[in-house]
């Protein structure tokens, strides 16, 4: 028998010639058993049996040929050790890896395709493969041991998904330095709409890195300077469906010099991800970096809606606007409740004043709840958050060159970590009341006047008091009137108009719906506004009026727009807004300006207007020399027109608007420069009153306001005929109202235009511009009405039917009344010097406010 044995032994060491020690390959029928090894080419790594720390158990395993250490980088049995030194490693015909204890297998690699002549090798990357021979390709190893991580990551491995075969490649602890078998924790991506590594602790998340943002993970240090080593997060995309995602993994590679070793565990009995190098000198693996670093790190440790920051004790706080959910706890240290916002949002009443606020420097929060677009910018992302209730967050997702992209959070924000320092902005949404403090981010700050300085109440405190008196006084009375649209940046009124405007926007979706769909204006596309507009960019910004910002814009077709950008937080409700601009597009007169359509998305409002080539009047008459292309019969020409405009505002719409607040900026001039009045109809839709007599909110601009309107907040079709009789002494003048004429120290150009025309002397008052050009007769024509136009009492003054009649013939005007003087110069009157500076300079200021009394 034992001859018989031993003759097979050496018949199939004959045949099945046994490997020699430091070869690097395995070819089929080839085995190593136990005290042989594999050694890759260059002899970094080798491969064979060995047992770790007191274990007596056998595992075949990787390991850095010249570190003296028993811990191997790679674990083949981790989970079926071998109980002796009996196993062997063999490569079947068939290209199948086996581990074998006698006869029977202990682990296989189950590839089930046939190979043609495999051979298995240890390559210097540490990487074991098995691959046809010659066949030197990546992608066509037919097993590799770089799929299969222990605890280990070496140079080159990937960390991640490769989505077509379903593989995910993870780091598993070992339960303990003598068993190698699978422990609590991994490290591994969780595939989120934006994905990030997570290192868990059973089930439970331990620590997280933050989602890759295009230059690092969101939660880790800005690594991209550090000597030693270059790391990347892949995504590779479908090459035929470019959105599905192939692969997505997280490696690293050593840059300067490849024959250091570097490698990234996870030490199962410090439960951290460590980075090591090996120290030559020193002969040990020396620690380069692990994480969690600290406290912070460690998974929402401060609970939901909290921001940790190490710098402070304690540690964790509230984000703004929120409150510790139990309070009691919070003080005594115990943070796992985490924080609560006062009021929660609610999708029914959907605030149009929510904002969000910006916090930079920040490890995002979980984005286990996320969703991701990768191709529209921030403005789109912001507004794509405010019109989903839930979405709590946004930034961008890849902080690169400025930054693209756009994921939203939606829930609770969970692991925040601030940063003294980075790149990484998260914009946080606050119910309006809750943003106040951060108005100064404030991207819609309107420069607002306080037009109780015309009722003369002095100072803006007392102001504020008055308000906060009304606004109490009307949410005792009838909670709904109609609370200015524009926003007053007195905060007391700006607690108590949220309050208030409210209950408009309970309107129904429905309704809405309805409504837009009964209107035959052409409803635009956001998307297709932010295109023409190029987002909203500050080079298309033409102007800026009392209603938001008004941009120049370009559709597909080429045809150029002018865009309104209604001011977003006004308070005018969506129904109402509909209605009005449904009477807007009423309005049709070859003076106005033509409205092309609108649009309206939740919290924006933006109106389309045909674009004038030659901009607004202003810019011609008060500038000395684009004021020369406007000569004399080109200016009775605009006068005319503007004439006519506002007549059919007054009277031949049948709607009788009235304007308030007409000015030269708000007369636009085409090509031909024919004069078109724009602005029209803002003050009634904004406004929502338009019955003559008292306002409780003045619209309109210092220099045109009739003293009826601004002192009493009286307006009537009247009031309108006042601005136009300023609009046509600034014509003939090239001066300002406010500014002073021809030096004149104490009066303004009504003032000056008055004493003139009482020293018989009005010629003086014409525009040296137009002073060559001019038909005297045809001047004094209109001086003298315009005169008729600013007179004091209302009923002084012609209607514009008048107006037209009186300019467009030669028949004796009646003579005109003393005008209303409204407004001085402010200096003259003694209790305004709180505001000389504004009150001097040459800007137009427009007044919008609460109350004229
Ligand atoms: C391993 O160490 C030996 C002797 O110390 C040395 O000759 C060899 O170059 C080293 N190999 C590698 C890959 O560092
Ligand atoms: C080793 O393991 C085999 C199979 O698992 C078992 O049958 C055998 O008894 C074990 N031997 C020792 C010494 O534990
Ligand atoms: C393996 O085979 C040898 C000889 O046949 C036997 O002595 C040994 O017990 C076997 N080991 C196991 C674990 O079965
Ligand atoms: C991991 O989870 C276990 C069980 O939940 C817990 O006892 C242990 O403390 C956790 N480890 C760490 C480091 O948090
Ligand atoms: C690379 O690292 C090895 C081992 O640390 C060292 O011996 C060698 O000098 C280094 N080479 C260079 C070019 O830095
Ligand atoms: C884990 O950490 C401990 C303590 O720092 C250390 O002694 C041990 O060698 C580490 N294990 C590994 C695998 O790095
Ligand atoms: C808001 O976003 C969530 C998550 O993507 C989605 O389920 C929900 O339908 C959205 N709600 C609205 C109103 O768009
Ligand atoms: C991060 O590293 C990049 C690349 O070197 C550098 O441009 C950037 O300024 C760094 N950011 C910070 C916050 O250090």
């Amino acid at each position: 028998m034992e001859i018989f044995s031993f003759l097979i032994f050496i018949v199939s060491y004959m045949l099945v010639p046994s490997l020699k020690i430091s070869a690097a390959t395995l070819s089929v029928s080839q085995y190593v058993t136990d005290g042989e090894t594999l050694v890759s080419n260059s002899g970094v790594f080798e491969l064979g049996f060995f047992s770790p720390g007191k274990s007596t158990k056998r595992y075949l395993g990787i390991w850095y040929k010249n570190i003296t250490s028993d811990r191997a980088v790679w674990v083949l049995n981790r989970e079926n050790p071998i109980n002796d030194s009996s196993g062997i490693l063999t490569l079947s015909t068939t290209g199948n890896l086996e581990l074998r204890q006698n006869d029977s297998v202990v682990w296989s690699a189950n590839y089930k395709e046939e190979a043609q002549n495999p051979v298995a090798e240890l390559l210097d990357t540490g990487n074991f493969v098995v691959r046809n021979e010659g066949d030197t390709d990546p992608e066509t190893y037919s097993w590799q041991s770089f799929d299969y991580p222990s605890d280990t990551l070496l140079p080159g491995m990937k960390l991640g998904w490769d989505l077509r075969t379903g593989l995910e490649r993870k780091l598993t602890s070992w339960k303990s330095p003598d068993d190698p078998s699978a422990g609590d924790f991994s490290w591994g991506l969780m595939l989120h709409n934006y994905p990030e590594f997570y290192l868990m602790n059973g089930t439970h998340k331990y620590y997280r890195t933050g989602p890759w943002n295009g230059l690092h993970f969101s939660g880790s240090s800005n690594r991209t300077l550090n000597p030693l080593y270059e790391f990347k997060y892949v995504t590779t995309n479908d090459l035929i469906y470019a959105s599905n995602k192939v692969e997505m993994f997280y490696s690293f590679s050593l840059i300067k010099n490849s024959s250091i070793v570097m490698i990234v565990n996870i030490n199962e009995t410090m439960s951290d991800i460590r980075t090591q190098v090996w120290s030559e000198v020193r002969q040990k693996l020396l620690i380069y970096e692990t994480t969690p670093r600290d406290y912070c790190d460690v998974y929402a440790v401060c609970g939901a809606n909290a921001n940790c920051r190490i710098t402070d004790a304690p540690a964790c706080n509230c984000l703004e606007g929120f409150k510790p959910k139990s309070p009691q706890e919070w003080s005594s240290m115990d943070w796992s409740q985490g924080c609560v916002r006062p009021k929660p949002l609610s999708c029914e009443e959907i605030d149009y004043m929510d904002h969000f606020v910006k916090y930079v420097g920040l490890k995002v929060p979980d984005t286990t709840y996320t969703w991701l677009d990768e191709n529209i910018n921030l403005e789109e992302c912001r507004l794509k958050c405010f019109n989903n209730c839930s979405c709590m967050a946004f930034a961008n997702s890849d902080i690169r060159g400025g930054g693209s992209g756009c994921v939203l959070w939606f829930g609770d924000l969970i692991d925040i970590r601030q940063y003294p320092t980075g790149e990484q902005d998260l914009y946080i949404r606050m119910p309006a009341k809750e943003s106040i403090n951060q108005e100064e981010h404030g991207h819609n700050s309107v420069k607002i006047i306080i037009a109780t300085t015309i009722a003369g109440i002095s100072g803006i405190l007392s102001f504020c008091i008055f308000v906060i008196y009304r606004v109490r006084r009307s949410i005792a009375g009838k909670l709904f009137t109609h609370i200015p649209a524009t926003k007053v940046m007195t905060v007391p009124f700006y607690i108590y108009g949220l309050e208030n405007l409210r209950p408009d926007n309970f309107k129904t979706k429905e309704n809405i719906e309805r409504q837009l769909k009964d209107l035959d204006l052409p409803l635009f596309d956001l998307l297709t506004i932010t295109a023409a507009t190029y987002n909203f960019s500050s080079n298309s910004k033409i102007g800026h009026g009392g209603f938001g910002p008004v941009y120049k814009g370009k559709l597909a077709d080429g045809q150029e727009i002018a865009v309104k950008r209604l001011s977003s937080s006004s308070g005018q409700g969506i129904t109402e807004f509909v209605t009005e601009v449904k009477l807007i597009a009423k309005l049709q007169h070859r003076n106005l300006v033509k409205l092309l359509g609108f649009c309206i998305k939740r919290q924006e409002k933006i109106l389309v207007y045909e674009y004038m080539v030659n901009g607004s009047l202003d810019s011609f008459i008060f500038d000395k020399i684009k004021g020369k292309f406007l000569d004399w019969p080109r200016r009775f020409h605009i006068i005319f027109g503007i004439a006519r405009g506002l007549l059919y505002l007054h009277q031949d719409s049948r709607l009788r608007i009235i304007h308030r607040d007409l000015k030269a900026s708000n007369v636009l001039l085409d090509e031909k420069l024919n004069p078109k009045i724009s602005d029209f109809g803002m003050a009634r839709a904004f406004g929502g009153d338009q019955t003559e007599g008292n306002t409780n909110r003045v619209v309109g601009t210092y220099g045109y306001m009739a003293p009826e309107y601004a002192v009493d907040g009286l307006f009537s079709i009247k009031s309108d005929v006042f601005s136009f009789g300023i609009l046509l002494l600034e014509i003939i003048c090239g001066n300002k109202n406010r500014a002073l004429c021809h030096g004149n120290q104490t009066l303004n150009l009504v003032g000056y235009a008055w004493t003139l025309w009482k020293e018989q002397n009005v010629l003086q008052l014409i525009d040296s511009s137009i002073k060559d050009s001019c038909v005297i007769p045809e001047v004094l024509r209109c001086i003298h009405v315009s005169l008729l136009c600013v007179q004091q009492y209302p009923e002084d003054r012609p209607s514009m039917t008048l107006v037209i009649q009186m300019l467009g013939s030669e028949t004796d005007l009646i003579e005109p009344k003393e005008p209303g003087f409204f407004p001085r110069r402010f200096s003259d009157e003694g209790n305004l010097s709180t505001i000389p500076n504004h009150m001097s300079s040459n800007e137009e200021l427009t007044i919008t406010s609460l109350n004229g009394r």
